[in-house]
């Protein structure tokens, strides 16, 4: 099978860094034309710092990373320092980059990379709130039906929310760019809470990353090490939920998740209820299904791809 083509749209953040480094691992499953960078778990200084952090670390220092939104398409940006830490990438002590950033914005990027790959070619990753995304698809309202699919993480149903009851992070932060994406047109598969919370780094799995004996394994089970204290106090959890490499493998391996293409809809209005994903899971409505929403994964299945692609780098 050829590689698929994708953009990664990414606010670095320990578990974004994960979904690269599985990226960038999986050459014959991915060729990445770039990464694009927009504010999120930290402002869009450190995301796009970061991001280039990520690359070296992988011994990818030709990628290019883009620089993107700096704050949501119609709310004050809230950020998760409380999270990911003061640099967005606590855990590892790694060197600041020394890859400039690409010229040009990432929503730029985004469109020209459509416009000049075939229709159904180039796949979009969103790992942050949509607003690069959502921005893209305004100043360029053609580029939805050249889209060949977005994989996101974002959202959730069952699992509720993670930065208010009812909303996930990345959704939260930018409702109405949500709106526009998943109003667009464009085929959607979703990786909510739903199922990242069953992908936990549990001791035995950070173990098995560190005994990788490598820069980049150690620095992973670093990365998870720090991220995971958030949700262990919060949810008793046995170990960090690693959010955004599900969108990443589920590129390499989808047969790893389970799920049902139904209808979603974001809350743009209420205060209350900001930024939660209306799934249509049970088909209540005649609403018409714009959604692969996953539900279920393969964890073990879904760390051993990731520990041996991992030990590539
Ligand atoms: O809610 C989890 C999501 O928000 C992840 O993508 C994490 O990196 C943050 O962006
Ligand atoms: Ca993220």
């Amino acid at each position: 099978m050829t590689p698929r083509k994708i953009i990664i749209d990414t606010d670095p953040g320990q578990d974004d860094a994960v979904a690269i480094l599985l990226a960038l691992a999986s050459p014959e499953d991915i060729e990445v034309l770039g990464i694009t960078c927009v504010a999120g778990n930290v402002p869009l200084d450190l995301t796009s710092k970061n991001a280039r952090i990520v690359c070296e670390l992988a011994g990818f220092p030709d990628v290019s990373v883009y620089a993107g939104c700096d704050r949501p398409l119609g709310r004050d940006l809230v950020t998760a320092e409380h999270v990911h830490g003061k640099t967005g990438l606590d855990g590892p002590d790694l060197p600041d980059p020394t890859m400039p950033l690409a010229d040009g914005h990432a929503v730029d990027f985004i469109i020209d990379t459509l416009r000049d790959h075939a229709p159904g070619t180039v796949t979009l990753c969103p790992l942050g709130p949509l607003t690069n995304i959502a921005t893209a698809l305004q100043k360029a309202p053609d580029i939805a039906s050249r889209i060949a699919r977005i994989v996101l993480m974002g959202g959730g149903y069952f699992e509720g929310g993670n930065i208010t009851p009812t909303a996930e992070f990345n959704i939260y932060v930018d409702p109405q760019a949500a709106d526009i994406v998943f109003k667009s047109g464009a085929p959607i598969v979703v990786m909510p809470l739903d199922v990242t919370h069953k992908a936990l780094v549990t001791k035995p799995r950070n173990d098995a990353f560190r005994a990788l004996n490598t820069p980049v394994g150690i620095a992973v089970a670093q990365m998870t090490d720090f991220f995971e204290r958030f949700d262990k106090e919060k949810y008793g959890s046995a170990g960090a939920p690693l959010h955004d490499p599900c969108v990443t493998a589920y590129l390499i391996n989808p047969d790893l998740f389970t799920g049902r293409h139904i209808n979603v809809e974001i809350e743009t209005q209420s205060e209350l209820t900001m930024g939660m994903t209306v799934a249509d899971w049970w088909r209540v409505t005649d609403r018409a299904p714009n959604a692969t929403f996953m539900g279920d994964i393969d964890a073990d299945g879904f760390f051993a791809l990731l520990t041996e692609r991992l030990a590539r780098l």
